[in-house]
């Protein structure tokens, strides 16, 4: 059963927002993706964040580009945490629309964003709020944290000038 629900306003977020699913797949984390449109399909939307929570999901990684207003919609209607990535899409202006229609939550609802782009790290970002009641998962997350530090020490020595 999926435990963190990956959503997208459009398909054509899916390049940047398979890096979510790629990451939590690698943690053994399982997730499910759906096209969900605050804008084209708000009945969807409205199920989708109402249901959730009864379904088993723990977290929802929302994502949308320009005027993003899934992210911050669906986290009204769910107390499930919402992790929202802006999506520099084909009608975004350099991607500051994004940003700041996810990020500039009001009192309340918070959203938690990531950078732009920021699927994989929404996808990590889950998967540590999973290992917070699952000692598995957060020995899976120390365990990345160890290799990443290992990967840099390693990209540190015998540095060419
Ligand atoms: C947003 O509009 C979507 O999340 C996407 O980032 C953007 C463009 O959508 P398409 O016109 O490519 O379907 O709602």
């Amino acid at each position: 059963m999926a435990q963190v629900g990956i959503i997208m306003g459009s398909k054509s977020d899916l390049p940047i927002m398979k890096e979510a699913k790629l990451i939590l797949d690698e943690f053994g984390i399982a997730s499910e993706v759906e096209i969900v449109s605050a804008h084209r399909t708000p009945e969807k939307m409205v199920s989708y964040a109402k249901e959730a929570a009864g379904r088993g999901i723990k977290v929802i990684i929302a994502g949308a580009g320009g005027a993003a207003h899934l992210p911050g919609m669906t986290a009204s209607m769910t107390s499930l945490p919402v992790i929202g990535v802006p999506i520099k899409s084909s009608n975004s202006i350099d991607g500051w629309d994004s940003i700041l229609s996810i990020l500039q939550m009001p009192n309340g609802i918070p959203v938690a964003t990531v950078a732009l782009n920021g699927a994989k790290n929404a996808g990590i970002l889950a998967a540590r709020i999973i290992g917070s009641f699952d000692k598995e998962v957060q020995a899976k997350m120390d365990a990345y944290a160890l290799s990443m530090k290992a990967l840099v020490e390693e990209s540190g020595r015998n540095l060419e000038l």
